[in-house]
């Protein structure tokens, strides 16, 4: 299969996957969105492939987020379609995938991006990593899956904190915080999640798969709470906020926010 923004490689048994914008930071829009759908269905029907890897291509990021300028104008509506759009066909499905998903995250993992790590099953980060979820620095939320994920990954007290103030965290705050698993340099970052994996591909596929299942039952009872953030999200695309946060963004000035 072509991929315009993306990079699939398969190293025997470990399917690497690399998000290849560099010159935008590596930011979601919904092409990356679909070829990274299609990429991870492929490595699912893959019988050789048993760990996943995804990371992001160049040394700055992993992912900076959603691409701003795509959904800068959308309506509600639009809004609301695009986090229903995304957490289905890729955030909950990378979740909820059969077999291991490592996040390697290699630079800025924020917005959509720290999303996107959050919802592989772990992750492993270089010590020059940055990440958060800026989203209200933007007028918006977060709208795949993070409002849930990050307070299960890190406590609610601290999500809270980390979401309100739209800060970054360095990779020994997440290390610390329990967002990432392990922290290396950069250069044996992939290296150290392909050891990882080859660990993991000793054991038995089908009970890991198993194993995702009855971890990811564990929280389930949060399906309320990923409608509530897509209903949310939209919402935000009505404000004046919202309007000012993305415009101030593209124009590379800070934003003033008239409030409503
Ligand atoms: N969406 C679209 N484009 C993005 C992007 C995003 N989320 N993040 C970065 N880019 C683009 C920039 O617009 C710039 O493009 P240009 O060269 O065509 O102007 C390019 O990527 C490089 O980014 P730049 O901002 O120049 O790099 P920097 O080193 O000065 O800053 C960041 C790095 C990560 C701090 C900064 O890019 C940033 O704040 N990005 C947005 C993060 C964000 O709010 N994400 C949440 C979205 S919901």
């Amino acid at each position: 299969m072509g991929y315009h923004n993306i990079l699939v490689k398969n190293e025997s048994a470990i399917g690497l996957i690399t998000i290849n914008r560099p010159n935008k930071l590596n930011a979601l829009n919904t092409e990356t969105i679909k070829e990274l759908h299609n990429a991870f269905s492929s490595l699912e029907k893959n019988k050789e492939v048993k760990v996943i890897i995804l990371t992001g291509s160049g040394e700055k990021a992993f992912v900076a987020g959603a691409d701003i300028l795509e959904f800068a104008d959308f309506s509600v509506n639009k809004g609301k379609k695009l986090a229903s759009k995304g957490q289905k066909l890729l955030f909950d499905f990378i979740e909820n995938f059969s077999k291991p998903v490592i996040a390697a995250v290699n630079g800025f993992a924020l917005g959509g991006g720290l999303e996107l790590a959050m919802a592989c099953h772990f992750r492993v980060a270089s010590d020059n990593a940055k990440m958060g979820l800026p989203e209200v620095s933007l007028g918006v939320i977060p709208g795949y899956g993070g409002t849930q994920r990050l307070p299960q990954l890190i406590g609610k007290g601290r999500a809270m904190e980390l979401i309100m103030t739209a800060g970054m965290i360095s990779t020994e705050q997440a290390y610390t915080y329990g967002l990432v698993n392990h922290v290396v340099a950069q250069e044996e970052l992939l290296p150290f999640c392909k050891k990882m994996a080859s660990k993991i591909c000793n054991n038995s596929t089908v009970a890991i798969s198993h194993a995702i299942k009855a971890i990811n039952a564990g929280f389930k009872n949060t399906v309320n709470g990923y409608e509530q953030e897509i209903d949310s999200f939209g919402a935000c695309f009505g404000t004046d906020d919202f309007a000012e946060g993305t415009t101030a963004f593209l124009e590379k000035r800070k934003a003033d926010f008239p409030g409503s």
